[in-house]
C-alpha cells in the first residue's frame, strides 16, 4: 500500500488509516483484535486513529497492546498515531491530564496528531492555547479539530494560532457527501486534510444499501475487486483524503487495505455520481 496524502507541516501519511471505534471493549476479542490491528500496519496503514471516549479508554489501551507488539518488528516513527480529547476535557486545567493518560494507555510518549474532537462550550480560543501548548511541549506532534464544517472552520482560523489545525475529521462517505458542498472546497483552499469517518457507513443498513448498490457492484466486477474496496478508493480518489475503516478481522482489513490499487475511471466517478448525487444546497454535517 502506497498512495499517501501530504500534510500542511510536510508530513505524509497514508490515505488509509485503521479506525477503532468499539474496539477493545470485549477481552474475548482482544487477540483477534490485535492481529486484525497489526494486519493493517503491515499492510500499510500505518495511521491508527482513537479517543479517550472510545469504551472509556479501553480503545486505546488495545491499541497500545497492538503497538507494542508491533515494536517487536518495527519502529515509532513508522507509525502516526491519532486520538482524541473529548470536549469537556479541552480548556486549561484537563486538556494536558486528557492526553498524559492517553499516552499511558498508549504506552507512547507523543502521539503524532491530537484532535479536539467536536465543539464543545470550551472557548476555542483556550482549545487552541491548549493544543499548541501541548505541541510545543512535544507530546504532540501535530493537531486537528473533528466534526468542523464549514463555519467552524472559518472561525478557527481566525484564532490566532489556528493555523496550526492539519486535519478536521468528518463523516464522509459515497451515501452521505454533504461536506462535498463547500467544506471540503473550503478546507482544501486552506490546506487542511479530510480525515473521513464512518467510511464504509459503519457497516449497518446503509452499509449494506450501499455495497448491494447494482452501480457500485458493477464497478466492483470490472475491476475485479469487491463492493467495499470500490466504497474505499471512492472516498479516498483525490489525494487529499484519509480514510479510517474501523474492522475487528484480518481478512477484512487486508481487503481494505487492497483499496489503494483500486483506480476509479472516470466513467466509473460518473456513473456513481449519477446513483448518488453529490449536494445541490448546505446540509447539516452527519455525525452518524
Ligand atoms: N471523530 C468522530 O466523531 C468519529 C465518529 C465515528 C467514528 N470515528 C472514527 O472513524 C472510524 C471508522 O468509523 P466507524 O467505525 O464508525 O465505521 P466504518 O469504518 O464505516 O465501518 C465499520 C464497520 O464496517 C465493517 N467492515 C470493515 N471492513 C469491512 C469489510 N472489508 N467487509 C465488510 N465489513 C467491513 C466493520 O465490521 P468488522 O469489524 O466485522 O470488519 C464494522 O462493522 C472509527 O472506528 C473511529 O476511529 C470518528
Amino acid at each position: 500500500m502506497s498512495k499517501k496524502v501530504q500534510l500542511k507541516n510536510g508530513v505524509s501519511v497514508p490515505s488509509l488509516g485503521i479506525g477503532t471505534w468499539m474496539i477493545g471493549d470485549e477481552p474475548e476479542k482482544e487477540t483477534k483484535e490485535i492481529e486484525a490491528i497489526l494486519t493493517g500496519i503491515r499492510a500499510g496503514m500505518t495511521l491508527i486513529d482513537t479517543a479517550e471516549m472510545y469504551g472509556d479508554g479501553r480503545s486505546e489501551t488495545l491499541v497500545g497492546k497492538a503497538v507494542k507488539e508491533y515494536f517487536k518488528e518495527g519502529r515509532r516513527e513508522e507509525l502516526f498515531v491519532v486520538s482524541k480529547v473529548l470536549p469537556w476535557n479541552a480548556g486549561r486545567d484537563n486538556m494536558r491530564t486528557s492526553c498524559v493518560k492517553s499516552l499511558e494507555r498508549l504506552g507512547l510518549d507523543y502521539l503524532d496528531m491530537y484532535l479536539y474532537h467536536w465543539i464543545g462550550n470550551v472557548p476555542l480560543t483556550e482549545v487552541v492555547e491548549g493544543l499548541n501548548a501541548l505541541q510545543d511541549e512535544g507530546l504532540v506532534r501535530s493537531w486537528g479539530v473533528s466534526n468542523f464544517d464549514t463555519k467552524d472552520m472559518e472561525k478557527l482560523l481566525k484564532i490566532p494560532g489556528g493555523e496550526r489545525c492539519l486535519v478536521n475529521q468528518v463523516l464522509y462517505h459515497l451515501g452521505s457527501r454533504g461536506i462535498e458542498y463547500d467544506l471540503i472546497d473550503y478546507m482544501k483552499d486552506h490546506d487542511i486534510a479530510l480525515m473521513s469517518y464512518c467510511p464504509l457507513a459503519q457497516g449497518g443498513r446503509i452499509s449494506r444499501g450501499l455495497r448491494e448498490n447494482p452501480v457500485v457492484g458493477d464497478i466492483a466486477r470490472a475491476h475485479d475487486a469487491t463492493p467495499t474496496q470500490v466504497l474505499l478508493a471512492w472516498n479516498i480518489r483525490n489525494g487529499h483524503t484519509i480514510a479510517i475503516p474501523k474492522s475487528s478481522s484480518a481478512v477484512h482489513i487486508k481487503e481494505n487495505a487492497a483499496s489503494v490499487n483500486l483506480q476509479l475511471t472516470s466513467e466509473d466517478m460518473k456513473a456513481l455520481d449519477e446513483a448518488f448525487p453529490p449536494p445541490s444546497c448546505k446540509m447539516p454535517l452527519d455525525t452518524e
